[in-house]
């Protein structure tokens, strides 16, 4: 992977994305620049991060460097984005902004960034170890050459897809609020455990790892979430007498609406 690449924003998804492209050799620590906001930030990354980068705080001296890569990744949070003002660089009129901010789509970002090709990628917090999922919406004029690139920057992270932007909003919603409804169903069949006489932490592993189980027996076996509920579901059971509850109070449903909702609310933003 070659030429200089510009990080906007160096926080938790950042690192996630270009941290496993210096361990796997695939990017030199000197040919990333970045950018944080504040002097605790900078001073942390600089004691603290395992590479050598070249960081900068935001307007500070020398921090303009940025504007002169090529490639430029985009990751400060979308209340922050109104702070960072486009330096235009008349030498490099094709240069590429790869944002990753939840809600700010290509249009608006073509308008605060007027002198790049923009893309918008959606990916997920499981990216932090490397079980990520990236969409990407390709803005207008992104040749292969530059796709290939951004592919490469994802692909050791995370497993990508490809859509139109009107489709980024439903993926952000399943991929990136997910792991929140993932965590809060943990919990509840957790807190069921405890109900019954369970430590909360052994309660919490045996979800766990029924959880890990079951996606495993799916992926493994290509068994229809049907099929698999009817395996586990006999006469007059207890499963059944479980699911019959969750039907009563219309868990179904409640999770198709709360996809719904977060999509909607992605749409707002932007
Ligand atoms: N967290 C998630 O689950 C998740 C998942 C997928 C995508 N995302 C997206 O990823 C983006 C980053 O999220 P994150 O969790 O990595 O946030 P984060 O850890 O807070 O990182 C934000 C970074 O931006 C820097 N920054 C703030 N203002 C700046 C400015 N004016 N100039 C330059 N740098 C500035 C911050 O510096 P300081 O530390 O000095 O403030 C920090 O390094 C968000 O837009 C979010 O929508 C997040």
């Amino acid at each position: 992977m070659t030429s200089k690449i510009a990080v906007i924003g160096f926080g938790n998804i950042a690192k996630a994305i270009i941290t496993p492209l210096f361990d796997k050799n695939l990017l030199n620590p000197k040919d990333v620049y970045c950018l944080v906001n504040t002097k605790k930030s900078l001073e942390n990354i600089r004691k603290n991060y395992k590479y050598d980068i070249n960081i900068f705080q935001a307007k500070s001296k020398g921090s303009e460097i940025i504007w002169d890569c090529k490639v430029k990744l985009l990751s400060v949070k979308p209340q922050q984005l109104k702070n960072i003002i486009e330096l235009e660089n008349k030498n490099n009129k094709n240069n590429l902004l790869i944002s990753i901010l939840a809600g700010v789509s290509l249009g608006k970002l073509i308008k605060i960034f007027p002198n790049h090709k923009c893309v918008r990628v959606v990916t997920n917090i499981p990216i932090t170890i490397g079980k990520g999922l990236t969409g990407i919406s390709w803005g207008d004029e992104i040749i292969e050459d530059q796709k290939q690139f951004i592919r490469g920057l994802f692909e050791n992270s995370s497993k990508i897809y490809e859509f139109p932007e009107d489709l980024l909003d439903i993926f952000l919603s399943i991929t990136s609020s997910g792991p929140a409804l993932i965590a809060l169903i943990i919990e509840a069949l957790s807190d069921g455990g405890l109900s019954g006489g369970l430590q909360k932490k052994l309660s919490e592993e045996l979800v766990i790892e029924m959880i890990l189980g079951t996606v495993s027996l799916i992926k493994e076996t290509n068994l229809t979430t049907a099929e698999l509920k009817n395996m586990v579901t006999s006469p007059g059971g207890t499963t059944i007498a479980a699911l019959r509850v969750l039907e009563n109070r219309s868990l179904r449903s409640a999770l198709i609406e709360a996809v719904v909702s977060a999509t909607n609310r992605s749409k707002e933003f932007c």
